[in-house]
């Protein structure tokens, strides 16, 4: 018989007792060996689910960083003590003065690139040195965050909610052929041709669909190589590199942005961002092989949070006040409070399986300390049928309404906790119930915002 969920690996946790999920014991093979060359992490929902904590975490032990698909509409906030920091384009990693790889999958803000850079540097992070950017990864221009916006106005009701970055029309392009490489800032002349091409064709759209004014390539032109003069010698084929590390034994770590619920192909389409966050993708947008990817970490809140339009099941305004503030709620790149519900197992199990998940690392358990009861979605009902998978297609979602089944609060404050043995009985019971559901182990408990509040099964 097939496996509920995830991989074959991590099925065999499915029926691992309590003490051995928290003992360490059920943990898959691969999660289970620290010295593993290469991990990715990845969303397990719909983004935000405390990935810059995991980074962070686990680079500590890493050699190199890889950031592989999105840009920065990714917020990933790490707390050091007092300081915060927020992460968009440049990987967590850098912050433990890793090096650090901008992947070919990845979309680029040369603005924001530098902005971050420079921020980092002011706070005495030492990015410069520790930075390579894809000469294939895609840029992001002007005309793109016009388009975006235009678009989402032109869609009203309907608008995705994106993060205006850019992002969806610079993958447009890329797919589409014409879009501008990072390594095309190399040649001037070459630049200003494609440059020339592309945005008579843009402003054509621009002034003529949007009836908004033409952009000015002199303008992006300048701009452009004056920024370029900045960043050229991070510009390299990173996938060499992080195949020369891996070959030596180095520690890589491949960081995830948004979540499995907004992958373009699996995600809750068309309310998704526009690339594949899946770890499948590591391979495409780092440009490694499959035989490269050791382990699979999957990051999920103890809860489900969403941001932007689009289906969520488990959605429960009625709870946002309480669990917004203590779980920092509110987006890391726009501002915007998120939505939030309870934990859907049926989302994870889709996330397991798509992902190849050896492990759960389960964040902002901290945040349920206040609730008597803890409501966890275990099956959909829909058309009068009990169904265990996620829907694909939106009208089906539509009618789909959570199965609940209610777990015993812990009731108690568990932000200073260091170890699992330490935990109550009873958020011992939320974790392996959950862990039993989605069909994966649980690896790693964050139990609050800053640095050092983890427990490591
Ligand atoms: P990412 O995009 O997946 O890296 O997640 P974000 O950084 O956008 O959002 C996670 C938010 O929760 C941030 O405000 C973090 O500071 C905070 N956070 C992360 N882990 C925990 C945790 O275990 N407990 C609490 N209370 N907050 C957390
Ligand atoms: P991190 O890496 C949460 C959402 C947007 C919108 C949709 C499309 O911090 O988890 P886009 O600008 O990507 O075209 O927007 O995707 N979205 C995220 N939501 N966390 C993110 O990244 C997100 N990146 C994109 O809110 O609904
Ligand atoms: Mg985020």
């Amino acid at each position: 018989m097939f496996p509920p969920a995830g991989s074959a690996r991590a099925s065999s946790a499915g029926a691992a007792n309590d003490s051995q999920l928290l003992s360490g014991r059920g943990v898959g093979p691969a999660a289970e060996r620290i010295d593993v060359p290469s991990t990715v992490v990845v969303g397990s929902q719909w983004g935000d689910e405390g990935k810059g904590r995991v980074v962070d975490l686990l680079s500590a032990d890493a050699d190199l960083v890889v950031r592989y698909q999105g840009g920065n509409n990714a917020g990933h906030t790490v707390w050091v003590g007092e300081e915060r920091y927020a992460f968009h384009l440049i990987p967590t990693g850098i912050l433990r003065g890793k090096l650090s790889m901008l992947g070919a999958g990845m979309v680029i803000d040369a603005s924001v690139l530098l902005q971050e850079a420079d921020e980092l540097s002011s706070r005495g992070v030492p990015v410069h040195g520790n930075l390579r950017l894809s000469e294939n990864a895609h840029l992001i221009l002007p005309y793109h965050k016009v388009m975006e916006a235009a678009e989402e106005e032109r869609r009203g009701a309907q608008a995705i909610g994106t993060t205006r970055r850019g992002i969806g029309p610079a993958y447009e392009d890329k797919v589409a052929r014409r879009g501008i490489r990072v390594g095309d800032l190399r040649d001037a002349d070459g630049l200003a041709r494609k440059l020339d091409d592309v945005l008579a064709y843009k402003n054509t759209i621009i002034e003529r669909v949007y009836e908004l004014p033409a952009l000015n390539r002199d303008e992006i032109y300048e701009d452009l190589r004056a920024k370029y003069a900045r960043f050229k010698d991070w510009i390299c084929d990173t996938s060499t590199l992080v195949l020369d590390a891996l070959c030596s034994k180095k520690k890589v770590l491949f960081e995830g942005a948004h979540g499995t619920m907004l992958d373009i192909d699996w995600g809750t389409y068309p309310y998704v961002t526009s690339s594949n966050p899946l770890s499948g993708a590591v391979c495409a947008g780092a440009g490694v092989g499959p035989k490269w990817i050791d382990r699979i970490i999957g990051v999920a809140k103890a809860y489900t949070t969403r941001v932007g339009a689009g289906p969520f099941p488990t959605k429960q305004p009625e709870i946002a006040h309480i669990i917004r503030d203590l779980g920092g709620e509110y987006g890391t790149t726009t501002g915007r409070a998120r939505d939030v519900g309870w934990l859907d197992c049926v989302v994870l199990r889709k996330s397991a399986r798509l992902n190849g998940l050896d492990s759960l690392a389960i964040t902002h358990l901290d945040v349920l300390g206040q609730f008597d009861e803890i409501p966890v979605c275990v099956a959909y009902r829909c058309d009068g049928h009990e169904i265990s998978e996620f829907p694909n297609d939106l009208d089906t979602l539509s009618r789909c309404r959570p199965v609940y089944e209610n777990l015993p609060g812990w009731k108690s404050d568990i932000s200073g906790l260091q170890t699992s043995a330490d935990l109550p009985e009873k958020a011992k019971r939320y974790l392996n119930r959950l862990s039993e559901l989605v069909g994966a182990p649980v690896s790693h408990v964050l139990v609050g915002r800053r640095r050092g509040q983890d427990i490591i099964l």
